[in-house]
């Protein structure tokens, strides 16, 4: 997959180099290349902002350095992150995951002029993205995380593809609570169901705590929760 980034922060982006998203990278499974935006202005200043129409509080990202930008990266899918997007869901990540180009604009300030999304959207695929209802001060953070949640789910990128079937939001429920050794750990034991080797009592004891889970913190999860996925066990608890 390849992944083009316009910021005006740049730096913001080290920790792409870390982890298993650097290791994707070093694999040859993601392409990313992080733009300065400043790099498209021609003004000695290297102005990429100004006072909105209309009045208001702010600044506003002008049109013409973002125009040359996204047409110096070529076709792709832009994504756009920002408060009054779409909020970003597990299904996102892998409809993300499932394309060749994406193209992240960081925003910044008030935003950026409402006439380079209409007229990206005029040539490429456009998706405004919302990380939740809370405002951050620009897009980077937004697209580390939506970066995160892509490139797991690309392929060759996680070990165990297992670990992409169980996961909490996979299956529209929540994971249930996980451990490991010790067995006992302050006073607090390891469920001994865990430690039976009884994989099918394992398996509905994880599911039921999954229910439970999902029902006490995402009640509006398990109300989109198919009825058809709910088992005969899981109905009668
Ligand atoms: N930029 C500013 N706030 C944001 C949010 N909540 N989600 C995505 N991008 C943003």
């Amino acid at each position: 997959m390849r992944v083009d980034v316009i910021t005006i922060f740049p730096d913001y982006f080290g920790p792409l180099e870390l982890s298993l998203i650097g290791k994707a990278r070093g694999a040859g499974l993601l392409d990313l290349t992080v733009h300065d935006l400043r790099k498209w202005t021609s003004d000695v200043h290297r102005t990429v902002d100004d006072t909105p129409y209309g009045g208001g509080p702010g600044m506003v990202m002008r049109p013409e350095p973002w125009g040359q930008a996204l047409d110096a990266v070529g076709a792709g899918t832009l994504v756009v992150p920002s408060p009054v997007g779409k909020p970003f869901t597990q299904a996102d990540a892998h409809e993300l995951a499932s394309l060749d180009h994406l193209i992240f604009a960081c925003g910044r300030y008030e935003g950026i002029d409402q006439r380079v999304i209409d007229d990206a959207a005029a040539r490429l695929p456009v998706r405004e993205i919302s990380l939740g209802d809370y405002v951050l001060f620009g897009g980077e953070v937004a697209v580390i995380v939506i970066m995160e949640a892509v490139t797991r789910l690309l392929p060759g990128v996680l070990g165990n593809a297992d670990s992409l079937t169980e996961e909490s939001h996979a299956a529209g429920l929540l994971e249930a609570p996980v451990y490991t050794k010790p067995a006992s750990w302050r006073e607090r034991d390891v469920p001994d169901i865990l430690r039976s080797g009884d994989h099918g009592r394992i398996a509905r004891w994880r599911r039921a705590q999954s229910l439970l889970r999902t029902a006490a913190r995402r009640p509006d999860m398990l109300a989109a929760y198919p009825d058809e996925f709910l088992d005969k066990t899981d109905r009668k608890t």
